[in-house]
């Protein structure tokens, strides 16, 4: 059996949309959201989601590890998020200028997250990983920053891990360092010399395909604040994969390590679109000084639905509920993989986990479970960390752990 004969569900629907991309859309599908390097088992279409569910446009349902790549935290059709954005939306949305949602918004980050003392708003997480940039340069008219080699912090002409269509004169001012390497970190920064506006790092190393997830070390932390300070450059964090997941507040609170700008996006709003900087109160200047403006960022639906979830987020500690229920299920696909006789490493917190096959250098592996495991109804993804949400009960990784269990023995199969 190969990867291509493994019984995916009917999906003629999604197949119909699929043909009618191709002629009206750019390869059919662009970005990171496009499934034709995945399993035939992968939908490119949903039709709907609820709590830890999403039913594709053919009417499969799946459980759902992938949480929209992170912007789905408190469940698909949270009824408190839901009713606070029908309420915002029943008033308007994009108005002439912000509603007081964007005060209350700024308000509750700033009385959440400790370092805060101001935020602002933009859409998507480039548009927060920009402007804090931007913000470090306006602040210290310097120019460099320094940035993990591999680390993603958006698809801008600086961050894009694909140069074409940028410049090398848009990446000039960016240094590279590995991420745990305080000898690296110090080499970059003596290369920016007395230039050095700035260092953005992920609270832990989540880029993989080809590395497993690290979590920082506490002497990591402390030498990137240590560098930025000696340096009078701003420490910036990029929050928008990891944001209220690892920590309802800023993520290197528990190594004692705060940061001078915080990004986020992704699970702030629970789905409608949202980021948010977050900053202490000496670059409030620089902040309001640069030009920083979309037409959609002051919309009022989304900055409801964030102070709804943020809300919920701040009720109980949700960070220790995701982490039991990913530990959970990472215990089960430990053992699972054990009785299938494979070798797999499982990396980074578990709340938004990583599985790796040993010596799976090309990914078959990898893609082979990962299409089984969709083709059974559980999405997760061959070469990306899973999420996992609050909505996600004990009783969902139970049927989800079923399924699993034949999709690794499918897999033993397939590759022999
Ligand atoms: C750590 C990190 N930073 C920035 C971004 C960019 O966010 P967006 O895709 O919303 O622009 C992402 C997106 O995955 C991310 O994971």
């Amino acid at each position: 059996m190969t990867i291509e004969t493994m019984t995916p569900l009917l999906k003629p629907v999604d197949a119909a949309l699929r043909e009618r991309a191709a002629r009206v859309i750019p390869g059919g599908m662009y970005g990171h959201l496009n499934v034709t390097l995945l399993p035939a088992s992968y939908p490119q279409y949903y039709r709907s989601g609820d709590g830890a569910r999403l039913t594709d446009v053919d009417g499969n349902e799946y459980i759902d590890f992938m949480c929209g790549f992170g912007p789905m935290i408190s469940g698909y059709k949270n009824p408190v998020v839901e009713a606070a954005a029908a309420a915002q939306l029943a008033e308007g949305d994009a108005l002439g200028g912000p509603t007081p949602r964007m005060v209350e918004l700024a308000e509750l980050l700033v009385d959440t997250v400790g370092p805060a003392d101001w935020a602002m708003f933009g859409k998507n997480g480039t548009d927060a990983t920009s402007l804090a940039v931007t913000i470090a340069r306006a602040a210290t008219g310097k120019r460099k920053i320094l940035k993990g080699t591999t680390a993603y912090h958006g698809a801008n002409a600086w961050f894009n891990p694909n140069p074409l269509g940028s410049t090398p004169e848009d990446r000039a001012n960016i240094i590279y360092f590995e991420f745990n390497d305080i000898t690296s970190l110090e080499a970059a920064a003596a290369e920016a010399g007395d230039d050095l506006a700035g260092i953005i790092v992920s609270p832990f190393k989540h880029d993989g395909p080809a590395d497993d997830q690290r979590l920082a070390d506490v002497e990591f932390a402390r030498a990137v604040r240590a560098i930025a300070d000696r340096n009078s450059a701003v420490l910036i964090m990029d929050e928008v994969r990891t944001g209220f997941r690892l920590v309802t507040g800023s993520a290197w609170e528990p190594l004692g390590v705060a940061p001078d700008l915080i990004a986020y996006s992704k699970a702030i709003a629970n789905g409608y679109a949202l980021s948010a900087v977050v900053g202490i109160d000496s670059l409030a200047q620089a902040a309001s000084d640069i030009y920083a403006t979309g037409s959609f960022w002051y919309s009022g639906v989304a900055m409801a639905a964030a102070i709804a979830n943020i809300g919920l987020l701040r009720e109980t500690d949700t960070p220790a509920y995701m982490d039991h229920v990913g530990t959970l299920f990472r215990t089960g696909l430990q053992a699972q993989a054990e009785e299938n006789g494979f070798e797999i490493v499982q990396s980074g917190p578990a709340v938004m986990p990583y599985l790796r096959f040993v010596g799976d250098t090309d990914y078959a592996t990898a893609l082979a479970f990962s299409g089984a495991a969709a083709a059974r109804g559980v999405l997760l993804h061959p070469v990306h960390n899973w999420f996992l949400s609050t909505a996600h009960t004990e009783a969902d990784i139970a049927e989800a752990l079923e399924r699993t269990a034949d999709a690794f023995a499918e897999t033993r199969s397939v590759i022999g």
